[in-house]
């Protein structure tokens, strides 16, 4: 039996998880998914029907049938999107219709690559708990603020750092407060603070731990 590698990498928003998950990826050559992806394309699909994203049935019908198109909208990425998605994350049936694309993603990574890198909020704790390198990666609220306001700047879109605060502090509230799933570091999981830490520093420690497992294996 092949024994594919997974990694799970867990923060809350806009700590790093999609940067370093790419560079690990691409590193190993092994498959990405992100998970977050998932949860803002079912609030997206709400938002563009006009529908409140607290509307627990249009919700549930929504993951149920995820339109592939929704995955690669530019307005995914919008603040207001990922606003959306952690109303939606915390329906107990939502999370539960988007479970198996991520377990099955990781046990099978497209192209039969050898492992795959996960990002999201409970991929070390609920979708791979038997994750073999978990990594749970953070920083200041205000440093994570800072971080999407570059990212917004740099796209020419008008931001508003006080704004940008106070959606993350409010992502933050609903995603460790809710009863399924919630965001915290798993048991085994490497808690990285990264605060003071650039890109490459995060990269190099966080590929030495996958150096270590893969060796193990
Ligand atoms: O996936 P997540 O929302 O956790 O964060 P991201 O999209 O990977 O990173 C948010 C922004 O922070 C990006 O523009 C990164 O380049 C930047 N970043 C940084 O400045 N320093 C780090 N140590 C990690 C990310
Ligand atoms: O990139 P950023 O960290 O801002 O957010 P994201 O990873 O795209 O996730 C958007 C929202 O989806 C989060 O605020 C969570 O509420 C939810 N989510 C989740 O509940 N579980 C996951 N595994 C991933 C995302």
């Amino acid at each position: 039996r092949v024994i594919r590698v997974i990694i799970a990498i867990d923060g809350p928003a806009a700590a790093g998880k999609g940067t370093l998950a790419r560079r690990l990826a691409r590193e190993f050559n092994f498959a990405y998914l992100d998970t977050g992806s998932l949860y803002r394309a079912v609030g997206l699909s709400l938002l563009r029907a006009g529908v409140d994203p607290a509307d627990e049935d249009a919700a549930v019908a929504a993951s149920a049938d995820l339109a592939p198109a929704l995955l690669s909208d530019p307005a995914l990425r919008d603040e207001a999107t990922g606003g959306a998605a952690s109303v939606v994350a915390a329906m107990p049936m939502v999370r539960s219709n988007l479970l198996e694309f991520q377990r099955n993603f990781a046990q099978h990574p497209p192209d039969d690559k050898a492992g795959a890198v996960l990002d999201g909020r409970d991929v070390g704790t609920v979708v791979c708990p038997d994750a073999p390198v978990k990594l749970f990666v953070t920083a200041s609220p205000e440093e994570r603020a800072r971080r999407r306001t570059d990212e917004l700047l740099a796209k020419g879109q008008a931001v508003d750092f006080g704004e940008i605060l106070a959606d993350v502090k409010a992502r933050d509230a609903r995603d460790s407060g809710r009863k399924d799933a919630p965001l915290k570091p798993a048991e085994d999981a490497l808690l990285l603070d990264t605060t003071n830490l650039d890109i490459d520093a995060v990269f190099l420690r966080a590929k030495a731990l996958v150096q270590k497992a893969l060796a193990s294996q």
